[in-house]
């Protein structure tokens, strides 16, 4: 077998054959002239074409190739002429020929018998006499003729394909000629200057390949992204699209009062319960609450004000100053629009947030005793429950949720409440998505916002959709110690 060819060895060949020859008009021929594979010619034409050295031309053709079967009788005849060839002078069993010939031996026998090649004796069906002297190998000449690509009469074809000798083959080959940047020979660029170079002093005179800095980096082979950290990001880059900037998450420690009364949820609301809430040991209780804002909400408790009639029970500060786990981000809603409030002149926000709370669930397959909230939530002056609607259908349409429904609900801070279901296609069923609402007056006016300013918000956990994107079906895959 002849030793291969370095494609640099095919590329100054092809160069120099354009140099003097100007074009090359078909690369099958070039590469059988070459005696390498087309495909060797191939990589280099795509290579300097890159480089605009040569330009190409694609050549299609549709080709007639011979099949595994023709490709046998090409090199050893056809099966009729290896059957006459088998017959000594004085005739010859079936079976023995069978035998010698093997597979080719029931189409040979057909073959020759309609060319009149064979005859048998009288009253003898078995042995097989050869009539003729020389037989002219036709069918072999035509596959070989063809295995070189020279053109073949239709006819012929159409026998040879009724005989299932050949199948049509589309090739691509390319003709090629000198492109703008031709030149005889390529000067190979240096990547790197090495010790070498240096000592030499050769770098000077090097010519060095350009950088790519289009180049993407190596991929690292470990380390993946969290499944909740992606639908975070995503859920994130929907809020600030949407004009929404990020509120500060960073207290997982709250008291009760920013948690729960700031909130207007009464001090004997059952979510207050330690079955439901983590409260602290050490410290137990805050000392930095805001006595004013403290006092309104104590009056609001007790006895209303701003058209309500409140709870009408006894408030107590050493039940608002119990720390504890947060239980939802709304918390953090609340120090916010406090905030918002005691600026000088009120400006409409759009706030929103994802981390984590904490509730003291019973954990099983759909619960734990952490998970992530996002919340959003806008205030302005005139916002009406269409506002709401308009916005969640919006932001869950972003995020690949398009059919929506809301249901009345209860949470002790919003007024109307409303509960989100959104259609699930693969579990073709509704399934609550989250919860919203519009902030009561009671929570909004003693913080000092202006009256007429609305508040429209909703809250969802990160892990429901983040489940329902994923196809997970235990929480417990998806965040804890088992999840890697
Ligand atoms: N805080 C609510 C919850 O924990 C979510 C919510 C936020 C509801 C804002 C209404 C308004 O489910």
């Amino acid at each position: 077998m002849a030793a291969k060819q370095p494609l640099s060895d095919v590329e100054d060949g092809l160069l120099a054959h354009l140099n003097a020859n100007a074009e090359i008009p078909d690369s099958r021929s070039f590469a059988s002239s070459l005696g390498v594979p087309h495909k060797d010619v191939e990589d280099v034409i795509k290579r300097l074409t890159a480089f605009r050295i040569v330009e190409m031309q694609d050549i299609t053709k549709e080709t007639w190739v011979l099949t595994d079967e023709a490709k046998g009788y090409a090199a050893r005849g056809s099966p009729e002429v290896q059957l006459v060839a088998a017959i000594p002078p004085e005739g010859a069993s079936k079976g023995a020929l069978k035998e010698r010939l093997g597979d080719v031996f029931d189409i040979g026998m057909k073959a020759a018998a309609k060319n009149k090649w064979i005859g048998f004796e009288k009253g003898n069906k078995d042995l097989v006499l050869r009539k003729v002297e020389d037989t002219r190998d036709e069918l072999q000449e035509q596959l070989r003729r063809l295995e070189n690509g020279e053109v073949i009469a239709d006819k012929v074809i159409d026998d040879l394909k009724r005989r299932k000798l050949v199948t049509k083959e589309k090739s691509i080959w390319y003709s090629l000629k000198k492109g703008p940047e031709f030149v005889a020979k390529r000067k190979t660029l240096a990547t790197d200057v090495t010790r070498e170079h240096l000592k030499s002093g050769d770098w000077k005179d090097l010519e060095f390949k350009d950088y790519n800095y289009g180049a993407q980096g190596q991929p690292i082979a470990i380390g993946y992204s969290q499944p909740l950290l992606e639908v975070r990001e995503a859920i994130q880059n929907i809020f600030l699209e949407m004009g929404f900037s990020e509120m500060p998450t960073n207290m997982y420690v709250e008291s009760s009062f920013w948690n729960f009364d700031a909130l207007f949820q009464p001090q004997q609301h059952p979510a207050r319960d330690s079955h439901d809430t983590f409260f602290l040991k050490a410290p137990a209780t805050t000392t930095q609450l805001p006595d004013d804002y403290l006092e309104k909400v104590k009056q609001v408790h007790q006895s209303g004000g701003h058209g309500s009639k409140g709870y009408g029970y006894d408030w107590k500060r050493d039940e608002a100053e119990k720390n504890l786990l947060r239980t939802h981000t709304t918390a953090v809603s609340t120090r916010m629009l406090y905030k918002l409030a005691q600026e000088k002149t009120f400006a409409p926000k759009r706030y929103y947030s994802i981390d984590r709370v904490f509730r003291n669930e019973a954990v099983d397959r759909t619960h734990l005793a952490e998970f992530h909230q996002i919340e959003g939530l806008i205030c302005d002056y005139g916002l009406t429950l269409g506002d709401l609607i308009g916005v969640l259908e919006d932001f869950f349409s972003r995020l690949g949720m398009s059919k929506l429904r809301f249901k009345p609900a209860y949470n002790p801070y919003t007024e109307p409440s409303m509960e989100i279901f959104s259609y699930h296609d693969g579990l073709k069923k509704w399934v609550e998505i989250g919860n919203s609402g519009m902030f009561r007056p009671e929570m909004l006016l003693p913080m000092g916002l202006p009256e007429g300013v609305n508040v429209i918000a909703w809250g969802l956990s990160l892990e429901r959709p983040t489940m329902i994107l994923y196809g997970i079906d235990n929480i417990r895959d998806l965040f804890g110690p088992k999840v890697l």
